[in-house]
């Protein structure tokens, strides 16, 4: 009988001699071993956007990521814009973990990922050409072969949906025109394309997308799609990434319990743009919430290690949906021109408004945060009275949940409490004594609300603007 490490090296999952199971419990000696969960193996550490997105999720991963040996993501696509500064280089991804600059760890794109490949590669080749933190990279990248593909098409189709929303009901979601609604409605419709589709029979294939081609197409008749010609770059992407793909369970299994590892996983996108808890309608296509984790890599809940939220210290918002704490107003203005609060993916102009700690709250008892980072503190540094939304409340009374519905959610009054501000600079502080006193309290104030502690805080674009509390 072959034991659980001859049985994996062998490498063929699922295949192995004598129908040996991989966790077959017999020693050589036929003894049997004790199971149990005893040793559970390593943890991954998360990192989660706690409002809609932006929050600097990118940042906080480059930090903890210089001395990681894994650096995963598990769900969105190239929607994600995720902003890196490192020797004054400005490193922007969006499929590519955050952790792809160190050269020591391994970037793993997991099977709740959805890939437009000539994305992947445009994203390569821009990030090259800025600076040194890319070279290499595809030595050290692994894509999960369970992920699923986004064509052109679906791209073209998101940009057509929007359009239809438009005109049909007077407004759309503002999509980042990704593919990513559509790729994932093809996967939950289980006509999507996965990466090992793509590895396998090239034929079978080409058959399969020319099916899945002809539905948008009458789906959306205005579509145009060249499908011989998307067919043929695909063919080339296929080589291309086929020394990168590997069976991603198997890979993160033998992460996991193998030598001791430091691996973490950056979320894309935030908790209020989950599919589940988001704001529905007004969200993206994935779980950008922890159960994401588990499924986008297909790992154990026990292998949950800490669960790190982001929390920009005011609050953005990219494209159409309700927004309670919003200010359109001359502090909204203050806070995106000071903050340069534009998407990295879309460019387009991120709506700013206060705190808002009664969404930061909920998406901590859905993700149960181990600890937050807040980030962009020195933005608020040239406020004078700063406001942090504490409760919601319907016809005058309070809520103590955070509504799922839009229209509920539109009618909402913010609680604020004021907090006076700091009228200094942050931006060259680097320890939490410096800091303030009242940019101190601001701190305790978030912490207390949320009972949860504050481990960092942004004061600055670079690495070094980030200041360790514990
Ligand atoms: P992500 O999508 O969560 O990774 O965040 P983005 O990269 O889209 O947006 C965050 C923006 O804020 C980027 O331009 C970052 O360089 C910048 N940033 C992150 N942390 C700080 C901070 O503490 N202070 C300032 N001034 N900028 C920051
Ligand atoms: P990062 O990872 C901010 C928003 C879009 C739109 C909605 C649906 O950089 O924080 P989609 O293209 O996903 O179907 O768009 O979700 N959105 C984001 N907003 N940051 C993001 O990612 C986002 N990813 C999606 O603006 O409102
Ligand atoms: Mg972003």
């Amino acid at each position: 009988m072959a034991t659980v490490e001859s049985a994996i090296s062998n490498g063929v999952v699922g295949r192995l001699e004598n129908e040996t199971h991989l966790d077959d419990c017999t020693e050589p000696s036929g003894k049997r071993v004790k199971l149990g969960n005893t040793n559970i193996g390593n943890r991954v550490t998360v990192v989660l956007g706690a409002q809609w997105g932006d929050e600097g999720k990118g940042k906080v991963v480059d930090l903890l990521a210089v001395d990681a040996d894994i650096v995963c993501r598990c769900q969105g696509g190239n929607n994600a814009g995720h902003t890196v500064v490192v020797d004054s280089v400005e490193y922007d991804f969006h499929l590519l973990p955050s952790g792809v600059i160190n050269k020591n760890a391994i970037s793993f794109i997991g099977n709740g990922v959805v890939i437009h490949l000539p994305g992947l590669f445009e994203e390569a080749q821009k990030n090259l050409q800025k600076g040194k933190g890319l070279e290499g990279w595809e030595s050290r990248t692994v894509i999960s072969d369970r992920a699923h593909i986004v064509f052109d098409f679906h791209q073209a189709a998101d940009g057509i949906q929007e359009q239809q929303r438009q005109e049909q009901a007077g407004k759309n979601l503002g999509t980042t025109k990704k593919g990513i609604g559509p790729a994932y409605s093809s996967k939950a419709s289980r006509v999507g394309l996965r990466i090992c589709d793509l590895l396998a029979d090239f034929q079978e294939f080409s058959k399969k997308f020319k099916v899945l081609a002809g539905q948008y197409k009458s789906m959306y008749p205005s579509l145009n799609i060249d499908t011989e010609k998307e067919l043929e770059c695909l063919k080339d992407y296929a080589e291309k990434i086929r020394p990168l793909v590997k069976d991603g369970v198997y890979f993160m299994y033998k992460a996991l319990n193998g030598p001791t590892k430091k691996i973490l996983v950056e979320g894309a996108n935030a908790a209020l743009l989950d599919i589940d808890f988001g704001t529905y309608p007004f969200v993206t296509s994935s779980n950008c919430t922890v159960g994401g984790v588990c499924t986008g890599l297909g790992i154990p809940p026990q292998n949950v290690g800490d669960v790190y939220g982001v929390v920009k210290a005011y609050t953005t918002r990219v494209g159409v949906g309700s927004f309670p704490t919003e200010q359109s107003n001359e502090l909204g203005d203050l806070l995106q021109s000071r903050g340069r609060e534009f998407g990295v993916t879309t460019g387009r102009k991120r709506r700013c408004g206060w705190l808002d700690l009664v969404l930061v709250k909920y998406a901590h008892m859905i993700n149960g945060f181990t600890a937050v980072a807040v980030t962009k503190l020195d933005i608020l540094d040239v406020i004078e009275e700063i406001k942090i939304g504490v409760a919601y409340r319907l016809d005058g009374k309070k809520i103590p949940y955070f509504p799922a519905n839009q229209e509920v959610l539109n009618k909402v009054e913010v609680d604020y409490v004021t907090l006076p501000g700091w009228c200094s600079n942050t931006a060259h502080v680097r320890s939490f004594e410096e800091l303030p006193e009242n940019a101190q309290k601001y701190i305790h104030f978030i912490e207390e609300f949320l009972n949860v502690p504050v481990k960092w805080i942004g004061v600055g674009k670079s690495r070094e603007s980030m200041i360790q509390l514990f």
